[in-house]
């Protein structure tokens, strides 16, 4: 057994026993831990936008709160039409994960396709959001402006899907990019129609939404985006460091390279930055060369540990299995529940 192994094969059964008592599985039952959920897109290899963005909260907050972070492979059916592809960007997003400190024993990671009562549940939803509504969504309404892109039925009821992942786990909080605000809203109005029509059963959800770091500008001063081509990959080797803090952009009228120092922000506090950038007024390259040299050592770890984790890949495949029967089983109660409301259990 592998050293990441071993550490929480054994809490994993009473994680699975505690979910089906509706009881936090880090805790042998004796939490009221709020809920954390977020979907993960599986779509190729992350970039420190994503990281600051998004990966590092949702591991940082897996003590405070029960998180269910999981892979959205149905939604990514919407894009994805490959099998390869597809299996490939699971892993890999698993591994990612991992690999910048989301622990299994805290955290339950898995894979939407594997808790059957997603997709379910959607339908469920299907039944009561009415067309109008749902062509309100910022995201159908930009595919629908991109024309030629004809729109399947999965992506119209992109966010009916969303709505069944948060409101399965009764979940407190959805920490999403500002993109996502209004999907967690949709959610919530789902969520509201359905009580409306068959009494009380689902809890509102929260987005949560971090101010300020929003936002991670790419190497152009734009927001970092693969779509842009402005990224740093968050594994990438220090010749991929050094090809990508070289193409930062510098106005060249500013004595303080903008885009230079927005970035290196994310690795340094402002006032170690302070002296630095006084004291090399001008000189651009010194200080890309000291960005360079910053990025390196918060991602030679990360890369390590994930070269590390990859090699292990049953190790990963064990992880989502698990995480999928601690979900499974409070999925199930919970849509036991949904279908006694409707009226489908005789
Ligand atoms: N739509 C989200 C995105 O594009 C992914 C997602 C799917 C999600 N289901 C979710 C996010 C549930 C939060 C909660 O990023």
């Amino acid at each position: 057994m592998s050293p990441v192994r071993s550490c929480w094969y054994s809490n994993i059964e009473n994680m699975i026993k505690n979910a089906k008592t509706n009881q936090h599985p880090a805790s042998n039952g004796m939490s009221n831990k709020k809920i954390l959920l977020t979907g993960i897109q599986p779509s190729g290899a992350p970039h420190i936008g994503n990281y600051f963005g998004m990966m590092k909260q949702v591991v940082e907050m897996q003590d405070e709160y029960e998180s269910f972070p999981f892979i959205v492979d149905y939604h990514a059916l919407t894009t994805v039409r490959d099998k390869e592809t597809m299996r490939q960007n699971i892993l890999n997003v698993a591994t990612d994960f991992l690999a910048v400190g989301l622990d299994p024993t805290k955290s339950t990671l898995f894979k939407q396709s594997d808790v059957q009562e997603h997709t379910e549940l959607a339908w469920i939803f299907n039944c009561i959001t009415t067309m109008p509504f749902m062509m309100r969504a910022h995201a159908f309404k930009e595919a629908q402006e991109a024309k030629k892109k004809e729109i399947t039925l999965g992506l119209f009821t992109y966010p009916v899907l969303m709505a069944a992942d948060i409101l399965l786990y009764d979940t407190d909080v959805v920490p999403v990019g500002k993109d996502q605000q209004q999907h967690v809203e949709i959610a919530r109005d789902i969520a509201e129609k359905f009580n409306q029509t068959f009494g009380e059963t689902f809890k509102l959800p929260k987005a949560l939404i971090k101010e300020g770091i929003a936002v991670i500008p790419g190497t152009d001063g734009k927001k970092m985006s693969k779509s842009y081509g402005n990224t740093i990959a968050l594994f990438a080797e220090r010749s991929e460091i050094e090809k990508a803090v070289m193409s930062i952009v510098t106005d060249s009228d500013s004595e303080r390279p903008e885009n230079v120092y927005a970035i290196h922000k994310l690795f340094k506090t402002e006032d170690e930055l302070e002296k630095l950038y006084t004291e090399n007024e001008g000189k651009y390259k010194i200080l890309k060369e000291a960005l360079i040299e910053d990025i390196d050592a918060f991602i030679a770890p990360l890369r390590e540990k994930r070269v590390q984790i990859a090699e292990d890949k049953q190790y990963i495949l064990d992880v989502l299995e698990k995480g999928a029967k601690v979900a499974k089983a409070r999925a199930e109660a919970k849509m036991q529940e949904v279908r006694k409301k409707i009226g489908v259990i005789l």
